[in-house]
């Protein structure tokens, strides 16, 4: 199992590519399968999830082809079964976007139920709802969720809450069903945006996607496109906590500032620098950092997907922090693993009071999930001494070349598989 050893103490100066979003990548690509014709995606983050969800898509029948690094060709024309095997949906939950996808196009859908993780329960009773309201059966059966539908009649949908998951995905099949949808307290996220622009470009008719209101009016057939995905907004933002926690200096480039701007301004509240160019944001913190409260929130508020990083970088602050989780029920896990590198903090609920210590101390730590174990990543950055993070498996689902990126950076950071890795790593940076 690869490990990443870490040597913390040195300030990240440089600059850092940003890729392309893996959320909006995964919609993408499962979206693909809704025309015959070939599709190209480029920008295409080459992480884990996305590899995983592809092979889920050539099972089923699509043909894949990488033109290079970050740019894949679909055909989809000789799709041949619309059941997706467990094998998948347990590696990658975002494989449900083939339900949408395939029940949009095929009118039929098999898709295992996924079940809970690390983060906590994560129900998908929206999605069915919506699949419903748009003329589906639906049924749980031996594990799979079975949609079917002689077609799909557009409907008027309001979410109970807002997920980015039942968005794209009942935007997914009522972009082929027939007539008009509408989709009230709609996910706002800009991967959701991305999905509706990619569907478009295939011929789709959708509006409103960024508001709480998408408008969708379905079509017969959607057709061959060209589409690049927009950069990753918690790639982004993890490296500009990585520049918060190491009083660093760092510029996020290929990122759209927009999109940050939660982010950006929890970092300007903790003391650090902030300066926004057309497609880059530099982040300065030469200072120390000061604490602040913050509450996860649907986008535009500051998103669940950054809170582990920013509680990495209040544990460092000067005073009390108050980090309060609105989304999932079970994401303050990692603050065990950061306890074992001196944090205090306290977790009641869905909430984590933080008394800043100054400083962490390496240690043996373990990655509870992708995000946390990103964070985890920072903490040992910052940390006196050498820190070691286990199963970096979590950690490779969405970021591209992490400790590549962090390198460049002049981060003191090896990934490595045994003790004798280890001990070479530690010869090397004394
Ligand atoms: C997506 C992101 C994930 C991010 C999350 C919130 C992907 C692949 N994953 O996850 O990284 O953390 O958005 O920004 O894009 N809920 C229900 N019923 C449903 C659906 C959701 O009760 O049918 C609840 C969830 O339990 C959660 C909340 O709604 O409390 C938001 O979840 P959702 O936005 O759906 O998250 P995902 O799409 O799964």
């Amino acid at each position: 199992m690869d490990q990443y050893v870490i040597k913390g103490g040195n300030p990240l100066v440089g600059e850092v590519e940003i890729g392309g979003a893996k959320n909006a990548a995964l919609a993408i690509l499962a979206a693909a399968i809704m025309t015959d014709e070939t599709v190209i995606v480029e920008n295409l983050p080459n992480v884990r999830d996305t590899n995983v969800l592809l092979q889920a898509m050539e099972e089923i029948g699509a043909r894949v082809e990488r033109l290079d690094y970050h740019t894949v060709k679909i055909n989809s024309s000789g799709i041949g079964s619309y059941s997706v095997d467990y094998e998948y949906i347990k590696r990658i939950r975002a494989s449900y976007y083939l339900l949408g996808a395939m029940l949009g196009k095929y009118k039929r859908a098999e898709v295992p139920l996924p079940g809970g993780c690390n983060i906590g329960s994560r129900p998908i009773d929206q999605h069915l709802k919506g699949f419903k309201a748009l003329g589906a059966d639906v049924k749980i059966e031996y594990g799979f969720i079975v949609a079917e539908a002689e077609h799909l009649q557009g409907s008027h949908i309001y979410l109970d809450v807002v997920s980015v998951g039942a968005t794209i995905n009942i935007m997914m099949a009522a972009a082929m069903a027939e007539g008009n949808t509408v989709l009230e307290n709609a996910a706002k996220e800009p991967h959701v945006v991305d999905v509706a622009n990619f569907l478009n470009s295939m011929g789709a008719n959708i509006k409103g996607a960024g508001t709480d209101v998408i408008r969708i009016k379905g079509v017969e057939r959607l057709h061959a496109t060209e589409y690049s995905i927009i950069p990753d907004q918690i790639e982004a933002g993890t490296f500009m906590f990585a520049a918060a926690v190491t009083k660093g200096d760092v510029t996020v480039k290929n990122v759209i500032p927009k999109h940050l701007e939660a982010t950006t301004s929890k970092l300007l509240e903790i003391g650090c620098e902030i300066e926004e160019l057309d497609d880059a944001v530099r982040v300065v913190c030469a200072k120390g950092l000061k604490p602040t409260n913050v509450k996860t929130l649907p986008y535009p508020g500051f998103p669940t997907d950054m809170q582990p990083q920013i509680t990495v970088a209040l544990a460092l602050a000067k005073g009390t922090s108050i980090v309060t989780e609105s989304i999932f029920e079970n994401r303050f896990k990692y603050v065990d693993e950061l306890a074992r590198m001196g944090a205090s903090i306290k977790v009641e609920g869905n909430t984590a009071i933080i008394d800043g210590v100054g400083k962490y101390t390496g240690a043996q730590i373990s990655s509870p999930d992708l995000r946390a174990g990103a964070a985890l990543v920072l903490a040992g950055l910052a940390a006196d001494g050498i820190t070691l993070v286990e199963d970096v498996h979590f950690i490779e689902r969405g970021y591209e070349r992490f400790e590549e990126k962090l390198k460049s950076l002049g981060a003191m950071i090896e990934k490595v598989r045994g003790e004798k890795e280890i001990q070479k790593f530690r010869l090397k940076v004394g």
